[in-house]
């Protein structure tokens, strides 16, 4: 089974790399180039994988799965600039693709138990774009 919570924040961002010319970001990212920034209202779903534990029902306790959310990814981020507050957006590009890894790898060890792990990380960016971010499962064969 498939289990998936949604999570909110505001977060300002700009995409371009400090090593390139002006000319160059501009020529890659557009307008969200500019320096100024700009925000999003991100929207996350979060989608763990288990099997119900036998006694609860659960593949895992909803209220444990929102603080860890909460704890892991909205504190951090929300009402931030990501790239001046938010490592390791001083050194990437703070894009959705790298955003949903970077919310993956904050997650995955809190979220990996017995019977679950986590499945997939979903980043909207806006209502009409989104990435998800999933890694194959490793065939020790
Ligand atoms: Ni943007």
């Amino acid at each position: 089974m498939i289990i998936t919570r949604k999570i909110e924040f505001s977060a300002s961002h700009v995409c371009r790399k400090p090593e390139l010319s002006e000319e160059e970001n501009r020529r890659l990212f557009g307008l969200a180039a500019n320096p100024q920034g700009h925000g999003h209202n991100y929207v996350v779903e979060v989608s763990v994988e288990g099997q119900p534990d036998p006694v609860t029902g659960m593949v895992l306790d909803l209220k444990e799965l929102k603080d860890v959310l909460t704890r892991e990814v909205v504190t951090p981020y929300d009402h931030r600039f990501l790239n001046y507050e938010v490592p390791p957006f001083d050194r990437i590009v703070p894009t959705a693709e790298n955003i949903a890894h970077d919310i993956w790898k904050r997650l995955e060890p809190h979220l990996v138990g017995d019977r679950r792990k986590l499945r997939q990380v979903r980043v909207y960016e806006t209502p009409d774009l989104y990435v998800d971010y999933f890694q194959e499962d490793v065939c020790s064969g």
